[in-house]
C-alpha cells in the first residue's frame, strides 16, 4: 500500500425529506446566497419550491442562476461570477447534478480571482481561495456532491477540462433518494456508468498489496451492478436508489483510492469526447472504458492478473488457470453487457460519434504528444487512437 492523506470536509446529509434542511444548514454560513441550477427538471419536480421555502424560513435571501447544461460551459459560469461580485455572495448552493455543482464550484473559485477563470483549468493558476459551495443532489452520477473536482467546457475550441483542489469540496451535500424517483432510465444508467468509471479507474491500479480498497472498489461495483437495473424497472424503488445514491458518493469521495495508484486515462479521453461532441459523460465512459481495457489488459502479466480477479470477483466469471487472457476477455465481455443490458451505448457510432476527429482527440488529450496519461497503463497519442479506433 502507497503513502495517503485522506481528508473529506463535505458533510453529507442523507435520506428522505432531508432537502427541508437546507434553509438552516445555509444560515450557518450565509445570509444571501447564489442559487445555480440546470434546465428545469428541479422546478417540474418541486424540489425548487420546497428548497426555496426552507431558505425563506431560515431568513436566507437567495439571487437565482439556472440554465447549467450537461457539460457546463464556461460562458454562464463568467456570468455567474459578475452576478456573485455585484451582490457580495459568498456561497452558492447548488442544485441538480455534476453539471450544475461543477458550475458551481468553478464560480466559487473564479469570484476571487484577478484573472479569467479558465485559467484554473488551463494549468496557468491554482485557487488560492474560493467560495463556499453546498449541494442538493438530485442524479448519483459525477459524486460532485464530495469531490474536489469540477468540470468545464470551453465553448472557445470545444475543450473540456478539469480542476483539482481540495477548496472545492462541498461543505455539505444534501443526498434524498427519492429526489432521483424522477430521473429517465437513461439518466439513471449514464449516471451508473460513471460511476462504475469512478471506482474501476481507481480498481485499475499497478499498487500492490492494496487488498482492503480492492475489496470496497469490489462490493460498490457489485452494489451498482445490482441495484441500478432494479432503478430502471422500479424509479420509486427507496431502497434501490438509497444504494445507488450512496455508492455513488462514496465512489468519487477518495476513499476508494487510498492506499493506491489510479489510472484516469478513460477520464481524460472521454472528455474529449463529450467536450466536442457534447454526449452525456456517463454514456462517453459506456463506450471507452471497454475499449481501454481490451487495449491494456494484455499489457503484462500483473496487468492481466488485476483483469482476471475483476472478472472473477466482479462478474462471478470461473477463472480458466490455464488460459488467463480468456477469463480476463470475459470480464471484459460482462462489464459490456450490464452497459448494454441498461440501455448505454458501447461503441462511439451508437453516439453518431464517426472516425473523422478521433486522432484530433488523441492529441488534445495528449497536450499534442507531448505527454502520457494513464497511471495503470501510460498511453500516448497513438495508443489513444488506437483506444478510439476499438470503441468505433
Ligand atoms: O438540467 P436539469 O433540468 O436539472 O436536467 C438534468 C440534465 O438534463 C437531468 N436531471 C438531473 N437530475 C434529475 C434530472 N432529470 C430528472 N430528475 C432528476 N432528479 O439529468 C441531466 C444530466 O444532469 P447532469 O448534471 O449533467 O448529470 P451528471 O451528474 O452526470 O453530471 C455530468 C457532468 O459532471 C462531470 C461530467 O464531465 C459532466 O460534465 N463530472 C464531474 C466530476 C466531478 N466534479 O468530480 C467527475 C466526473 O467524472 C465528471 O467528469
Ligand atoms: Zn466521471
Amino acid at each position: 500500500m502507497e503513502n495517503f492523506v485522506f481528508q473529506n470536509k463535505t458533510k453529507i446529509i442523507f435520506g428522505r425529506d432531508t432537502e427541508s434542511q437546507v434553509g438552516e444548514e445555509t444560515a450557518q454560513y450565509a445570509k444571501k446566497v447564489l442559487l445555480h441550477y440546470g434546465g428545469g427538471s428541479i422546478k417540474k419536480s418541486g424540489l425548487y419550491d420546497r428548497v426555496t421555502a426552507s431558505l425563506k424560513k431560515a431568513g436566507v435571501d437567495f439571487v437565482e442562476l439556472s440554465g447549467a447544461q450537461p457539460n457546463p460551459r464556461l460562458s454562464l459560469i463568467r456570468k455567474g461570477i459578475d452576478i456573485c461580485r455585484k451582490e457580495n455572495i459568498t456561497f452558492i448552493l447548488a442544485v441538480g447534478g455534476g453539471s450544475a455543482i461543477d458550475s458551481a464550484k468553478a464560480m466559487a473559485a473564479g469570484v476571487p480571482y484577478n484573472g479569467d477563470v479558465w485559467d484554473f483549468y488551463c494549468g496557468k493558476a491554482a485557487p488560492e481561495k474560493a467560495l463556499d459551495v453546498a449541494t442538493v443532489l438530485t442524479i448519483p452520477a459525477a459524486g460532485s456532491e464530495s469531490s474536489p473536482s469540477s468540470v468545464v467546457t470551453n465553448e472557445d475550441g470545444d475543450l473540456k477540462r478539469g480542476l483539482t483542489n481540495d477548496l472545492l469540496r462541498p461543505v455539505f451535500s444534501i443526498l434524498n433518494p427519492t429526489l432521483t424517483f424522477t430521473l429517465p432510465p437513461y439518466q439513471t444508467a449514464c449516471g451508473a456508468a460513471d460511476i462504475m468509471a469512478h471506482i474501476m479507474e481507481r480498481y485499475f491500479t499497478t499498487t500492490q498489496h492494496a487488498d482492503f480498497t480492492d475489496r470496497l472498489c469490489e462490493a460498490a461495483m457489485k452494489s451498482i451492478i445490482h441495484n441500478v437495473p432494479v432503478c430502471i424497472k422500479e424509479p420509486e424503488n427507496y431502497d434501490a436508489r438509497a444504494e445507488v445514491m450512496w455508492a455513488g458518493c462514496v465512489a468519487h469521495n477518495d476513499l476508494l483510492g487510498t492506499g493506491r495508484n489510479q489510472d484516469w486515462a478513460s477520464h481524460g479521453i472521454e472528455h474529449e469526447i463529450s467536450g466536442i461532441y457534447d454526449v452525456a459523460h456517463g454514456a462517453g465512459l459506456a463506450v471507452v472504458f471497454p475499449a481501454w481495457m481490451k487495449y491494456v489488459y494484455k499489457s503484462n502479466i500483473s496487468n492481466i492478473n488485476r483483469f482476471v480477479q475483476f472478472a472473477s470477483r466482479v462478474w462471478n466469471v470461473e477463472i480458466d488457470f490455464h488460459n488467463q487472457e480468456k477469463t480476463a476477455l470475459a470480464g471484459i465481455a460482462a462489464l459490456e453487457n450490464f452497459l448494454s443490458s441498461i440501455g448505454m451505448p458501447i461503441r462511439l457510432k451508437e453516439m453518431d460519434v464517426g472516425s473523422d476527429r478521433l486522432e484530433e482527440m488523441a492529441a488534445k488529450c495528449t497536450g499534442n504528444g507531448t505527454r502520457t496519461i494513464g497511471g495503470f497503463m501510460p498511453l500516448d497519442k497513438n495508443a489513444i487512437n488506437e483506444i478510439l479506433k476499438i470503441a468505433l
